[in-house]
């Protein structure tokens, strides 16, 4: 098996250029690509009136790539529809939520529900399926393209009152789970549901989260529509979508299910100044491209953990986006690390947003492989292959796994009511997913591996399971980190935790509500500061943590009691002086640990430098690593693979330690004992059989 190597290629944008597409052979066997996405925004040449089928070009460009070794991951084109299709049957455009019927445009475009947009996929679907479905040059089906928005017309607005419909059974349920005599919304009949909408009710937050579920399902019905419009012609060829990462708006742990493997579209901004776009952290990001490469790994890990095997980078631009604010170039080296990153988090693929510059619309200016000159004398095609011959080096890594037993809690669903409330701040701090990632970044920066994880998973296998910001806990979820902690297991949970149920209601009779009891703390009161305030807490002396010192804290605190926890630091001044500012409490055979604020990097480090002392998980690399650079391992079987990524702009000389000096080097530089990195440089190392 060979790790795949290629990107969405658009041949249907120069069918009048024979030139130009024998050309494109010569050069991906130049650039040692072996896999080309095709098809992905097809449709109009495909079907260019109703019914008029053109496959002739396709036939012609799977041969033709087959021929030169060159697989092909076929598309469904139900991403972008032709004109004809929406001009006839404008059902198939999608609605706003101010109730307006869009005209045809852009892509992405489609009602979910609409019956003639289902027929007109699957007759396309269909006879791709049938006509390449046996073909051995096509290894997987690419459904659709980053499938997200919702549509609000009469179809799905129907749909969405009998998803209600079966969620509740009836009016009372409804009307207490959304808390509807607030403010007089009491619904008496189903039709009165609509969805949420800035003309009429943007607010409720029971029927905004229902909206979110719905809208994850609706995607999910029409994707699993999708799969079957294939897997009836075709049915041994797997089948992915590309997602967009961290997505706020589709739940990804649902919408994977049915995949059988995922991919997803990367897209950084390498080479950044002033503060990442991120709150938490306050980074300033300046040349520090490791920040913000801790963000990238944190998506690669949820990627991967969705379900849990290795995944493809379906998209990465070799050089730079058109999009982002500041189209800044990879520098030299960017681009490789970048790609052998996704590796080493757990994907089988480098692939790009895209082969060849289209020479006209929206994204003519976006980074390819190829440029308008034509060539292969580019900087940015000689970087791709010089990668391309070393990711040939990397086939015994096909497959491989990430094994962690540090898991973080991330779930949607928490993320979507979290962020929604109103309260305790509305001044875009609150973020869930930015205080995660700060959580995360301690394990990152040690070499430990981590899976995320949600309330779906088995957590059986973990040690230390990180759930930070746990605003809404179900009573099962609940029972869960009970039974973790009791077997064992240490978990860590910060303030605003426990707070609502999976309706959004708030948990009466304390928070964290149902984790009450395994954290031993009762959280009173929460309190906002402003950006730049801060408080101090104090570590007691002879905690059991053995961690001493004066800590700050910011934006979000919480005036905490402990019931049965130890306590392990107060607050030192203002209205929570003297309260627990951490503690822990034991449960069982495990411990609970409950952080009543928002803290600074540095008590995170301290703290997550204890709890790995005391549990010892998954290591990459057994020694401390310099700031900048990051390691992370692959097995498979008796093989280990490790990945050391230096993320800054100097070179780095890393003493590699005595259990590992017998590694095979396989990429990169090294002596008998020391690893020579450059800047943006990486080494590859392999323990055990090949
Ligand atoms: C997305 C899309 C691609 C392309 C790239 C550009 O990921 O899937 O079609 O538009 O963005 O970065
Ligand atoms: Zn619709």
């Amino acid at each position: 098996m060979k790790i795949i190597h290629g990107g969405d290629y658009n041949p249907d944008q120069w069918l009048d250029r024979p030139d130009i597409l024998k050309e494109d052979i010569r050069l991906m066997k130049l650039a040692g690509c072996n896999a080309m996405s095709l098809g992905i925004f097809a449709w109009s040449t495909l079907e260019s009136r109703e019914g008029e089928y053109h496959f002739e070009w396709l036939d012609g460009i799977i041969d033709s790539l087959y021929d030169e070794g060159i697989s092909t991951i076929l598309a469904t084109p139900s991403g972008a529809r032709p004109p004809w299709l929406a001009n006839k049957y404008p059902e198939v455009l999608r609605v706003t939520a101010e109730g307006q019927r869009r005209h045809f445009g852009e892509r992405h475009n489609h009602c979910p529900s609409s019956p003639v947009y289902r027929e007109k996929v699957a007759a396309i679907n269909g006879r791709l399926a049938e006509r390449y479905g046996k073909h051995p040059a096509v290894i997987l089906w690419h459904l659709s393209n980053e499938y997200s928005g919702a549509c609000y017309c009469p179809l799905c607005i129907n749909e969405f009152r009998t998803w209600v419909k079966n969620r509740y059974g009836d009016l009372k349920t409804l009307n207490h789970a959304w808390w509807t005599s607030f403010w007089s919304h009491g619904y008496s009949d189903w039709d009165e549901i609509e969805p949420p909408s800035p003309l009429g009710e943007p607010m409720l937050h029971g029927l905004n989260l229902d909206w979110k579920r719905f809208t994850t399902q609706r995607t999910l019905d029409f994707m699993k529509f999708e799969i079957k419009t294939v897997r009836e012609k075709a049915p041994y060829i797997p089948v992915t979508t590309n997602l967009m990462g961290t997505f706020e708006g589709l739940d990804y742990w649902e919408l994977s299910e049915p995949l059988d493997l995922v991919s997803w579209d990367s897209y950084p901004s390498w080479h950044g100044i002033g503060p990442v776009s991120c709150s938490w952290c306050d980074w300033d990001i300046d040349g520090k491209d490791w920040r913000l490469a801790s963000h990238v790994a944190f998506t690669h890990d949820l990627i991967r953990s969705l379900k849990k095997r290795s995944f493809l980078l379906m998209e990465s631009t070799p050089s730079v986006t058109n999009w982002q604010p500041v189209g800044k170039l990879k520098r030299p080296g960017m681009h490789a690390l970048a790609s052998i990153q996704a590796i080493a988090h757990g994907s089988d693929s480098v692939q790009y947003f895209q082969w060849r510059k289209s020479r006209g619309g929206f994204e003519k200016f976006h980074g390819a492989v190829v440029d308008h000159v034509g060539h292969e004398n580019t900087r940015v095609f000689q970087e791709v292959r010089a990668l391309g011959a070393q990711l040939a080096e990397l086939d015994g890594v096909v497959g491989a796994l990430v094994k962690s037993d540090v898991a973080l809690y991330f779930d949607w669903e928490n993320r979507w009511a979290l962020d929604d409330a109103k309260g305790p701040r509305n001044d875009n701090h609150k973020e869930y997913r930015e205080d995660c990632f700060a959580h995360y970044y301690q394990f990152w920066r040690r070499g430990i591996p981590m899976d995320l994880v949600d309330r779906r998973a088995d957590l059986s296998s973990y040690k230390i399971l990180i759930a930070p910001m746990l605003y809404m806990v179900r009573g099962e979820t609940a029972k869960k980190i009970e039974e973790f902690v009791s077997k064992g297991g240490t978990f860590i949970t910060t303030y605003w935790t426990g707070i609502v149920d999976e309706n959004d209601l708030c948990h009466l009779g304390g928070f964290p509500g149902p984790l009450k009891k395994v954290l031993g703390v009762w959280a009173e009161e929460i309190d906002a500061l402003y950006p730049g305030e801060t408080r101090t807490f104090t570590m007691k002396g002879g905690n059991s943590l053995g961690l001493r010192g004066i800590f700050k804290a910011r934006l979000l605190w919480e005036g905490l009691h402990v019931e049965g926890a130890e306590e392990l630091a107060t607050f030192d001044s203002d209205i929570f002086a003297g309260m627990s500012a951490v503690t822990m409490n034991r449960y069982g055979a495990g411990k609970a640990y409950y952080l009543a604020s928002r803290n600074e990097e540095l008590f995170l480090d301290e703290f997550y430098e204890k709890i790995i002392l005391d549990r010892c998980p998954i290591q990459a690399w057994p020694e401390p690593l310099p700031e900048g650079l990051s390691v992370t391992q692959r097995i498979h079987g008796e093989t280990v693979y490790r990945f050391v990524m230096n993320f800054t702009d100097r070179s780095i000389k890393l003493k590699i330690p005595a259990e590992y000096v017998s590694n095979k080097l396989l990429l990169g530089d090294r002596t008998e004992d020391s690893i020579h990195l450059k800047a943006w440089g990486f080494a590859v190392l392999r323990d055990g059989p090949g």
